[in-house]
């Protein structure tokens, strides 16, 4: 049986010991190394990518969602509430209606793709299509659970950020050392400044992220590694405030995912990129969604958009040398391809040929 990510880091979570734990079997997920790509090779590159999208609901939220449920039940929560480009909303959904508690997301209105929205209506919860865009539904939350007893499940929800650092926990588990780079795809910041902690505190460093214990959570006196990663985080162009040095109005980018102009993590991500000497980065949706159709050609590996740009970051910075050659490299593939299905149809040139239900016609196309 599955256990979960809680019971397999208990000892490094803050969690009860006589907590009643809400799972699906998150985590766990494939560190798949990629094969076919020549930039790499040539530099003797050993480059990884970390397959989120095979979580229970298909994205790396649901590491998050673990703990942030767990809590909030085990608080006597009844309701949980998000803002959400698609995935949160998704996750929240699946793990609330795993609980028995109820579920509101606010997702902008338009703005999502087809399979996260399916998911959090299946799931039973309180679909809000708010006529505005990820950051007007972010400060409607807050306001919300602000005044009523419901539980906001979004990353500035602590927990939240505890659950998503035990994927760094894998990557060292796994490789047996930290990367020398780790790649991210970068909106609400959250992730980016997870990883940063799960790295650190396997080094036995606290970080700004730690809000439960004044940095002297008890795991940290048992350090397995002895090196950090530098973290790279990736955006896109039209939704990218990290490189902008300032918050963006009106995001837009086909990664809807990552259609986010005020990140709420703003300051825990500036610290993992300062600390870890790493750096920020953007590409247009044009190098996004090629970077998810080679991924998908070449690796077999299919992702959605918002994922594709980690890659796109790491191909374009080892060639361009700031990845030294001979380096290991993990970038995070967030959520699944499923998830935007009209995307993948929309640039595939995969050509589907009607034919009669007859041999010689189907011969024809196969053999020519
Ligand atoms: N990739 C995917 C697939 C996402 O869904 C998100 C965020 C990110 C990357 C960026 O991660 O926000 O921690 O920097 N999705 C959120 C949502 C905002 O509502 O599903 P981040």
């Amino acid at each position: 049986m599955t256990e979960g990510l809680i019971e397999r880091y208990r000892a490094r979570l803050p969690v009860a010991d006589d907590a009643c734990i809400i799972t699906l079997g998150e985590g766990d997920t494939p560190l798949i190394r990629l094969e076919n790509i020549p930039e790499a090779n040539d530099r003797n590159i050993e480059l990884f990518v970390k397959y989120e999208g095979l979580n229970p609901t298909g994205s790396f939220k649901d590491r998050g969602m673990t703990m942030a449920i767990t809590r909030a039940v085990n608080e006597g929560s009844q309701a949980v509430l998000c803002a959400s480009t698609g995935n949160t909303s998704a996750s929240a959904a699946a793990y609330a209606a795993r609980a028995g508690i109820a579920c509101y997301v606010l997702i902008p209105d338009g703005k999502i793709a087809m399979g996260k929205l399916a998911q959090a209506m299946i799931h039973g919860a309180v679909v809000i299509q708010v006529q505005g865009n990820f950051d007007d539904g972010m400060r409607l939350v807050k306001q919300i659970a602000a005044e009523a007893p419901i539980t906001l499940v979004n990353s500035v929800n602590p927990y939240r950020l505890q659950g998503q650092k035990t994927a760094a926990f894998e990557i060292v588990d796994e490789l047996g050392a930290p990367p020398d780079f780790h790649c991210l795809p970068v909106g609400n910041a959250g992730n980016i400044s997870a990883y940063w902690t799960g790295y650190s505190e396997y080094a036995g460093f606290p970080t700004r992220a730690c809000n439960h214990c004044d940095g002297q959570c008890p795991w940290l006196a048992e350090p397995v590694a002895d090196k950090l990663p530098r973290m790279l985080g990736y955006q896109a162009s039209g939704a990218a405030p990290f490189l902008r040095g300032k918050m963006v109005e009106q995001p837009e980018t086909v990664a809807s995912a990552i259609r986010i102009g005020r990140p709420q993590s703003w300051e825990l991500a500036w610290a993992a990129s300062r600390e870890s000497e790493g750096w920020f980065d953007e590409f247009s949706d044009e190098e996004i969604l090629k970077t998810q159709a080679m991924l998908a050609d070449n690796e077999g590996i299919f992702c959605e958009p918002a994922s594709a740009v980690s890659v796109a970051g790491a191909l374009n910075d080892i060639e361009s040398g700031k990845i030294p050659g001979g380096s290991t490299v993990v970038c995070t593939l967030t959520g699944h391809g499923l998830k935007d299905p009209d995307i993948a149809m929309r640039q595939s040139t995969a050509p589907v040929q009607k034919v009669p239900a007859e041999l010689d016609a189907v011969k024809r196309v196969i053999l020519g």
